[in-house]
Formats: C-alpha cells, sequence, structure tokens
C-alpha cells in the first residue's frame, strides 16, 4: 500500500471513505478485482488502523488458501491511502462507509460533490440512515444511490442497491455493472428504513421475542423449533444474542419510526435487556448467558411459560414472515426473486417464497387470519397479496407467474 500521492494522477477509479471494518472490506473486494483504489481516512492514526484491518484480512485469505502471497501484495499495491478526500477528483465511483451519523455523512456527501467529477458515482453503505437525506446534501442526487454491503465484505456476495426517488436508472444500472465485476450479487430496494433483508429478519426477531416475553412457549423451545423445523442455521433469540440486542433494537426504533406499525417497537423485554446492559454474547449475557463462546445454564430473563403452546411453532413465526414478505412485493419495494436472494445470502436463512410454494397460499393466509383475530395487531393483516395468491383458480401457478415476473 502506498501514499495516495505516489500514484500518478487519473490511475484510481474507486475511492473508499472510511477504513474502519466496513470501508476496509469493500476497498479489498475492488482491489482484488483488479480496481486501483484510494482509501480515505479522517487522520493519520485511523489510517493506520485501517491499513492494519486490510493487511490482516488479505493475509487470513492467504493462510484460508484463498489468496496467493504474490496476490495479496498486488492486491495491497492497488490501494493508496490518504487523508485528503481532493483525492476523488479522479474516481468514477466514490463508497462511503464512515461511521453511522447523519450530519457526518451530509456534511462529506456536500464535500464529495464539490470534488469528486461531475458524473461520478456517489455511493453510501449506510445500514439505517436516510439515504434521500444523505443525496439531499448534493447537486447531484440522481448520481447518489446505497450500496449496503454486508460484514465481512470481503466473504459476503450480497449487495442490497438502494434508490431513492431522485437516483436515475443510469446510477442504478452503471452501479449494477460495478457491482457484477467484483462478483457481488446485487439485489434492488427502495428508501425504506432496514431495506429488504434486515426489514424482514429483525421484525421477526421482535416478534419472537415477543412470543418469549408473552409466555407462548420457552426460549429454548422457539428456537429449537426454528432450527429443527423450520431449517433456520439459529433460533431467533440466540441470533439476537449474536448480533447484539443493542444493534437489533437501533433497527427497530428507525423501522417502527418510519412504519408507526406496532409490531416494528421494540418489545419490551428487548428494551429491558438493553437497557439492563444485557446486549447478548459481547457482554456475556443477552437471551441466554455465556462463558466466552460457550452457553451456560443460566436461566433466561422470563420465567419458563405455565402452559406453552410450542405445538404451534414454527408456523406461528413463519406465517408472518411470509406475510411480511408479500407486503413487500405487493407494495412494489421489492421482487420476490430479490427477497429470496437477500434472505438466503444474508442471512443463510429458507427462501420465503420458495416456503410459501411449499406450504401453499392458501394455508399461509388461515394462520395469518388466525393470528390477525387472534393479536388484533394491524401488522398483523394478511398481505392483500396474499389474499389474491390464496383466491387464485390455481394459487400454486398463481405464485410461479408471480416469481416469474419478478
Ligand atoms: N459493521 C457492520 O456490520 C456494517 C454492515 C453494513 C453496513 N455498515 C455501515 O457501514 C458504515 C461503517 O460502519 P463500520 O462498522 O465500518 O464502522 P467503523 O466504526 O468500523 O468505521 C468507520 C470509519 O470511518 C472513519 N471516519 C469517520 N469519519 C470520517 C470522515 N469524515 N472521513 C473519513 N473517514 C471517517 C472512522 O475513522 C472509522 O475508521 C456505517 O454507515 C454502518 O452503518 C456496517
Amino acid at each position: 500500500m502506498a501514499h495516495i500521492d505516489e500514484h500518478p494522477a487519473g490511475s484510481a477509479l474507486v475511492a473508499v471513505i472510511g477504513l474502519g471494518t466496513m470501508g476496509a472490506g469493500i476497498a479489498e473486494v475492488f482491489a482484488r478485482s483488479g480496481y486501483r483504489v484510494r482509501g480515505i481516512e479522517n487522520d493519520a492514526a485511523a489510517l493506520e488502523r485501517g491499513r492494519s484491518l486490510l493487511q490482516k484480512s488479505t493475509a487470513r485469505a492467504v493462510a484460508r488458501g484463498k489468496l496467493e502471497a504474490e496476490g495479496q501484495q498486488q492486491l495491497l499495491g492497488r490501494i493508496d491511502l490518504g487523508t485528503d478526500l481532493s483525492a476523488v477528483a479522479d474516481c468514477s465511483l466514490v463508497v462511503e462507509a464512515v461511521s453511522e451519523r447523519l450530519d457526518l455523512k451530509t456534511a462529506l456527501f456536500a464535500e464529495l460533490d464539490r470534488l469528486a467529477p461531475p458524473e461520478a458515482l456517489l455511493a453510501t453503505n449506510t445500514s439505517s440512515l436516510s439515504i434521500t437525506a444523505i443525496a439531499a446534501a448534493t447537486a447531484r442526487p440522481e448520481r447518489v444511490i446505497g450500496v449496503h454491503f454486508f460484514n465481512p465484505a470481503p466473504v459476503q456476495t450480497l449487495v442490497e442497491v438502494i434508490r431513492t426517488v431522485s437516483t436515475s436508472d443510469d446510477t442504478v444500472e452503471r452501479t449494477y455493472a460495478i457491482l457484477r465485476t467484483i462478483q457481488k450479487t446485487p439485489i434492488g430496494c427502495g428508501d425504506r428504513a432496514g431495506f429488504v433483508v434486515n426489514a424482514l429478519l429483525i421484525a421477526y426477531l421482535n416478534r419472537a421475542v415477543r412470543l418469549y416475553q408473552d409466555g407462548f412457549a420457552s426460549r429454548e423451545e422457539i428456537d429449537q423449533s426454528m432450527v429443527d423445523l423450520a431449517g433456520y442455521p439459529m433460533g431467533p433469540l440466540a441470533l439476537l444474542d449474536l448480533i447484539g440486542l443493542d444493534v437489533a433494537h437501533a433497527v427497530l426504533v428507525r423501522m417502527y419510526d418510519e412504519t408507526r406499525d406496532r409490531l416494528h417497537a421494540p418489545a419490551p423485554l428487548l428494551t429491558q435487556l438493553v437497557t439492563a446492559g444485557r446486549l447478548g454474547r459481547k457482554s456475556g449475557r443477552g437471551f441466554y448467558g455465556y462463558s466466552g463462546t460457550d452457553v451456560t445454564d443460566e436461566p433466561g430473563p422470563v420465567k419458563p411459560p405455565p402452559a406453552s403452546r410450542a405445538a404451534e411453532l414454527p408456523d406461528t413465526l413463519v406465517m408472518g414472515y411470509l406475510n411480511d414478505a408479500c407486503a413487500m412485493v405487493q407494495s412494489n419495494y421489492a421482487t420476490p426473486d430479490d427477497i429470496d436472494t437477500g434472505m438466503v445470502q444474508g442471512c443463510r436463512m429458507p427462501a420465503p417464497f420458495d416456503v410459501l410454494a411449499q406450504y401453499g397460499p392458501a394455508t399461509v393466509l388461515a394462520g395469518q387470519r388466525q393470528l390477525f383475530a387472534e393479536t388484533a395487531e394491524p401488522g398483523h393483516r394478511p398481505a392483500l397479496l396474499l389474499e389474491r395468491l390464496a383466491a387464485a383458480d390455481d394459487p400454486q401457478a398463481a405464485l410461479a407467474a408471480l416469481r416469474t415476473r419478478s
């Protein structure tokens, strides 16, 4: 890795701003595919951290046989590091991956707009901020787009591509084309809290917390049913402990703020655990207790249910999740194909529209109607699309046609 000044102007194509966990990974991904990358950090100390992240990550790839030692040197040689933002002046793409603060990002995008070539695309890796607001800080909102990489970026293939009301078709097409050159799988959606993957995943996790909190079943029954019967890689409560309860809580707050759907309001138990400092694995306690990476036999935060309804699992959780996926398609937010790709590649969960086909739309509709009747939660109202699929002469054929169109 060299300092930016050591390379002639015009040789750089992609700038990555912020070389923390995500930015360093994104810089590595572009350099691996032959792009000349300019990595820009706040100050010398942060730049050194970024350099070290890049060294370690590529060394791991060599140790795992994914990269030759010579390839590692070539890859690192394509990344120039610096602290001067004006190095974006000859870049055709800028990917921003700085800390998750709107004031920071809007100020940065105003600067990038001034410094980057007029035709350059300005992309943000934000997980939860309004990309529309970030774009509005520039005079080129049509060239601003969200590219939501997953962690670790060198390993995870999925990237959510988020267009705002201002993003042009040309920007979306160019972004898809670039992402394909770095062997990523783009899926598309609009600028709503949680995008596709987190909106579906975190809403499902929140419902699992409510079931546990309300004595529907024990934490073990909930988690085991999703693993053993629904084929998910982890149970929802164990997964929350892994993600960090505070991280999930923050996503829910943002979702609820936008949708006002009470099902997106963090379950009271989740809020209580965050307030109590039980953040999951990273703090040693969440829904389970941990000793290092091992789960201890510490009892959960809720007393065992007096009358478990575990026999109704995993359907109660799966139906709600499928209904949410249908609502997303119905509102023209994302296609069934993109939702399936997102959940499989982003979470290793079964593809929702495959599961919908397995249950059959009529069965899912009946389950969702029962849930809605029992809870009277507007968020549990069956999606119109689900109603329509179930009412079709041949529901399976209607579902297949819907999936073919996407
Ligand atoms: N960590 C994840 O799992 C994950 C996943 C997807 C998206 N994201 C998003 O990616 C972004 C970065 O997250 P992260 O986890 O890598 O954070 P991080 O804290 O690891 O890194 C952020 C970096 O940005 C640098 N920075 C801050 N202001 C800067 C500026 N003005 N100019 C240049 N550099 C600056 C910081 O020095 C730091 O190194 C956030 O928007 C986050 O929401 C994170």
